[in-house]
């Protein structure tokens, strides 16, 4: 069966490829570069021996879009990655973060409109429950007023893809929300690259073990937490990878009760900054530079998941731990 993965060339989307083609699914990727190189495929095929269809394309472009589907007929499968994800570049460039989050999204569920049957999962967010008022987080916790446009763009596209399900019968959704995806995958061969410097804590850890940045900042140990620094549901890529394998395969086997479902994606156990930094400083066998500097704005204390929905209806379970994500991550920055 033909996946088409768009975004697929990115951090998450390339692990995802290859766990459906470790699956025995033939992928087609989209991509338009923006955030990811094309030696990805290299990775990707050094992994799995299979190189994934590869179209270079910018899914904001809708007559692309739509060529795309009448050359690709039989593809009625589609993961959903390519969006912007930068939180602060999103408050300085809003258009451009609502343009290239959710013109895609809709310009994709145009073509699906056409299909006799089609199966579709969204990159969503825990960034939608905002500070949540319980923990661990339930999906049916209240979805507060996001804190950026970008936060913004995962709200509203999970509204667009309900609207659109309850028009379309022939339509069936999932959308994930991921808590904090870190490591890469245990060859070294995929991982995650950022721009410039990182904004998330794990990137920033390793370019600081490697000396790449002289000293990390732990935004307040002000916060009502045991150590006083915030927490956080760090999760393997690739265990979210294989979470996508799971929530596909209910959709390919017309197993989903609903035909728009949510899952929050995460390990449920929540870390401190403070834990990250002992649990890499112990994997990487080096000290870590950092200081405490004040709080971020926007940041919520604590955010962790009640995985108990993915684990009993998708029967999906996280695997990996948070030293196992790390040494990946360390491994990746290494090489
Ligand atoms: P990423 O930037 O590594 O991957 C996104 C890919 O989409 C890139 O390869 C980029 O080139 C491509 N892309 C962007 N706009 C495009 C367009 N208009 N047309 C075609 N391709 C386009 O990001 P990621 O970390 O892999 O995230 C994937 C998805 O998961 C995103 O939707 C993101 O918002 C969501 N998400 C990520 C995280 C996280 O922490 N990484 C957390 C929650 C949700
Ligand atoms: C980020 C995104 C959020 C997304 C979530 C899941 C931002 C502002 N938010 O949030 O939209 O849904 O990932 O992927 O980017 N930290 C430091 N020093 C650093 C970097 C981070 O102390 O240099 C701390 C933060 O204060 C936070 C924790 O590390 O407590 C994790 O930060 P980060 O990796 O940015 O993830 P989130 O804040 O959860």
């Amino acid at each position: 069966m033909k996946i088409l993965v768009t975004g697929g060339l990115g951090y998450i989307g390339s692990h995802v490829v290859v766990e459906l083609q470790n699956e025995g699914f033939e992928v087609v990727i989209i991509d338009n570069l923006s955030n990811s190189t094309i030696d990805v495929l290299k990775g990707i095929k050094a992994i799995t021996n299979k190189q994934p269809i590869f179209e270079k394309l910018d899914l904001r472009d809708k007559i692309s879009v739509t060529d795309f589907f009448n050359t690709h007929e039989d593809i009625n499968s589609i993961i959903h990655f390519a969006a912007s994800k930068a939180v602060g570049e999103s408050v300085e460039k809003p258009l451009l973060y609502y343009e290239n989050n959710l013109s895609p999204l809709v310009n994709i569920l145009q073509e699906l409109q056409n299909k006799k049957a089609s199966n579709f999962i969204f990159s969503s967010s825990c960034t939608v429950y905002g500070q949540a008022d319980t923990l661990p987080i339930t999906e049916s916790a209240p979805i507060k007023p996001a804190e950026s446009p970008y936060g913004n763009t995962k709200q509203v596209g999970e509204e667009i893809i309900r609207d659109t399900c309850k028009v379309e019968p022939n339509l069936n959704a999932i959308a994930l929300r991921y808590f904090n995806p870190i490591g890469a995958h245990e060859t070294g061969n995929i991982g995650e690259l950022p721009l410039g410097t990182p904004q998330n804590l794990v990137p920033f850890i390793t370019q600081t073990g490697i000396g790449k940045r002289d000293q990390l900042s732990v935004f307040g140990n002000d916060y009502p937490t045991e150590d006083g620094t915030c927490i956080r549901d760090y999760i393997h890529v690739v265990d979210l990878a294989k979470a996508h394998v799971s929530a596909l395969k209910r959709l390919v086997n017309q197993d989903n009760d609903y035909n728009f479902e949510i899952f929050n994606i995460g390990t449920g156990k929540g870390s401190s900054v403070l834990e990250v930094i002992n649990a890499f400083e112990e994997v990487s066998n080096q000290k870590l530079n950092y200081k405490i500097v004040g709080r971020r704005e926007g940041d919520v204390i604590a955010a962790y998941a009640d995985t108990t929905k993915a684990n009993t209806v998708l029967g999906w379970k996280s695997e990996l731990n948070l030293k196992e994500a790390l040494l990946s991550a360390w491994k990746w920055e290494n090489k």
